[in-house]
C-alpha cells in the first residue's frame, strides 16, 4: 500500500458535521452587506505579484516575508492572494466600476494564503470575508461599514469581542506627525532590529509588546493627538453616527495595522477567548490606495473578517450556529420496495426536504441503524406491504411514534409535521 498523504501544514479542514457551523458563520457575516447593497464579487486567487507590492507595502511582514510568490510556465511572477483589498482595487479599475454609480459596494468571501507559522487560529490558507466601499469619504460610509461587521459577529450570538477604533490621519497630517514619532523613538535606548524597524515604519514600533519598550513607549506621541483639522473632524463624525447607531466601540490610540494602506479611520474586532490570535476581523479606510495602483484619487474603506477565528470564537463562546441536523428525514426501502423508494426520496427532496436514503438493499436493522447514524429527526420505512396498499411508515426518532401515511400524501405531511415541531 502507498504511503498516505496528509494535508500541507498550517491548513485548516472544515469537516462535517462541524463544517455546517462554518457555513453558518459566513452566511451570517455576509447577511448584512448584502441588506446594505454590497454586491458579490468572485476574484481571482491569484494575481501579478506587484499588485500587492504595490499595493499592500514592501516594508510590510506581509509582503516581505509571507507570500506565497511562484513563477509560471510563461516566466510570469504570480502570488496567491495574501488579503483582498487590493484585487478588489485592480479589478474595479480594470472594468471601470469607478465610473458608474459611487461608492462602489462589493462584497467577497474565500481563501487567503499567508505563510505564517502555524498554530491555533493562525493559519497558512486562512478564509475572510470582506466589503469594500469606493468612492467617498463621507463618514456615513465609514459607520456603515464597521456596522456591518458589528451585525455580523452579534447575529451569530457573539457577545465577548470589542470594537476597536482609531484614525492614522492623512497625506497631510501623518508626515509630520511621523517625523515627531521619529525624534521621539530615536530617543530611546532601544536594539538595532527595533532601530532598523523605527526607520522603515515607526508606527510599528508602537505594537511592540515587550515590557521593556512598553515602558519606554508611555509618553509616545499619539497620531490621534495630531491629526489635522479635517481629521479630526472626519473622525469625530464617524464617532457620533457609530454612537447614534448604537455600535459599541473603544478608541485604540496605539492600534497598529499589518497592511500599509490604512489612513483615516482604522478598526479591529477583537476577541477575549481565543489567546494570542485574538483579531477576528479588521479594516480601515486607504484614500491613496486607487491612485497608487494606476486608478483615479478615489478613497475607499472596506473590512476583512475572519471566518476561521470567528467560527472559533463562536465554539469558545459555546454557540453553534447552523441546522440542528444535516437532515430532514431518512428513507429505508425494504426489499422490491427500492424502486419505488428512490422515487419517494426524489420527490421529498423536490419539496425541499432534506433526504437522504439507505443504500445497497440492507434488511431492517442495518438501515434502521444507518437512519439513527444520520441524525435525521424522520425516517421513512417502505416495505413490499407498504408498497402494495400504496403507504408507508413514518417514524419520528424523537419520540418513537409511528404512522402509516398514503404514498402521495407524505411530502405534505413530513413538511407539516416539521413545521409544527420547529414552531
Ligand atoms: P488583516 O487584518 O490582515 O486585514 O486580516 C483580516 C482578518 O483576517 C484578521 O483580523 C484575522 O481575523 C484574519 N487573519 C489574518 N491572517 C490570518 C491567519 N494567518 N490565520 C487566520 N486568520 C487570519 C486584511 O486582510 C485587509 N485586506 C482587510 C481590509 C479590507 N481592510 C480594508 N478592506
Amino acid at each position: 500500500m502507498n504511503d498516505a498523504i496528509a494535508a500541507p501544514k498550517g491548513v485548516p479542514e472544515y469537516l462535517p458535521p462541524e463544517s455546517a457551523t462554518w457555513l453558518a458563520v459566513r452566511e451570517a457575516l455576509s447577511r448584512p452587506a448584502v441588506l446594505a447593497g454590497y454586491g458579490y464579487i468572485e476574484l481571482p486567487v491569484f494575481e501579478d505579484t506587484s499588485l500587492y507590492v504595490r499595493g499592500v507595502g514592501e516594508s510590510t511582514d506581509v509582503v516581505s516575508k509571507e507570500m506565497y510568490t511562484f513563477t509560471d510556465r510563461g516566466d510570469r511572477s504570480l502570488t496567491l492572494r495574501p488579503e483582498g483589498t487590493a484585487g478588489v482595487m485592480r479589478s474595479v479599475i480594470e472594468h471601470h466600476l469607478d465610473r458608474g454609480q459611487l461608492p462602489v459596494k462589493l462584497w467577497y468571501a474565500g481563501p487567503f494564503f499567508r505563510a505564517e507559522r502555524p498554530q491555533k487560529g493562525r493559519y497558512r490558507q486562512l478564509q475572510q470575508l470582506g466589503v469594500e466601499a469606493i468612492g467617498s469619504d463621507d463618514p456615513a460610509l465609514d459607520a456603515e461599514v464597521v456596522t456591518i461587521a458589528d451585525q455580523g459577529y452579534r447575529s451569530l450570538g457573539l457577545t465577548g469581542f470589542r470594537t476597536e477604533l482609531t484614525s492614522l490621519g492623512c497625506a497631510r497630517c501623518r508626515p509630520a506627525y511621523r517625523e515627531r514619532l521619529t525624534t521621539f523613538l530615536s530617543g530611546l535606548d532601544l536594539d538595532d532590529a527595533t532601530r532598523e524597524r523605527a526607520v522603515l515604519n515607526p508606527l510599528r514600533v508602537l505594537d511592540d509588546k515587550r515590557p521593556e519598550v512598553v515602558a519606554q513607549l508611555a509618553d509616545a506621541p499619539l497620531m490621534l493627538d495630531h491629526l489635522c483639522s479635517e481629521c479630526a473632524e472626519h473622525f469625530r463624525e464617524v464617532r457620533v453616527l457609530l454612537e447614534g447607531s448604537g455600535t459599541a466601540y473603544a478608541i485604540n490610540p496605539r492600534m497598529v495595522r499589518g497592511l500599509d494602506y490604512y489612513t483615516r479611520t482604522t478598526f479591529e474586532f477583537v476577541h477575549d477567548g481565543l489567546g494570542a490570535q485574538s483579531g477576528i476581523g479588521g479594516g480601515g479606510r486607504y484614500d491613496g490606495l486607487m491612485a497608487e495602483l494606476g486608478g483615479q484619487e478615489l478613497s475607499g474603506i472596506g473590512f476583512g473578517l475572519g471566518l476561521d477565528r470567528t467560527y472559533l470564537a463562536c465554539l469558545a463562546e459555546g454557540l453553534t450556529p447552523g441546522p440542528e441536523h444535516r437532515l430532514d428525514v431518512y428513507v429505508v426501502p425494504l426489499g422490491a420496495a427500492r424502486e419505488r423508494a428512490a422515487l419517494l426520496t426524489a420527490e421529498l427532496r423536490r419539496a425541499g426536504l432534506r433526504t437522504d436514503q439507505s443504500f445497497g438493499g440492507r434488511g431492517l436493522k442495518g438501515a434502521m441503524k444507518s437512519a439513527d447514524r444520520s441524525g435525521a429527526p424522520y425516517v421513512v420505512v417502505l416495505g413490499e406491504r407498504d408498497l402494495a396498499a400504496g403507504v408507508a411508515q413514518l417514524k419520528s426518532m424523537d419520540t418513537g411514534d409511528q404512522r402509516e401515511v398514503p404514498l402521495d400524501q407524505m411530502a405534505r405531511a413530513l413538511t407539516e409535521q416539521i413545521e409544527e415541531t420547529t414552531q
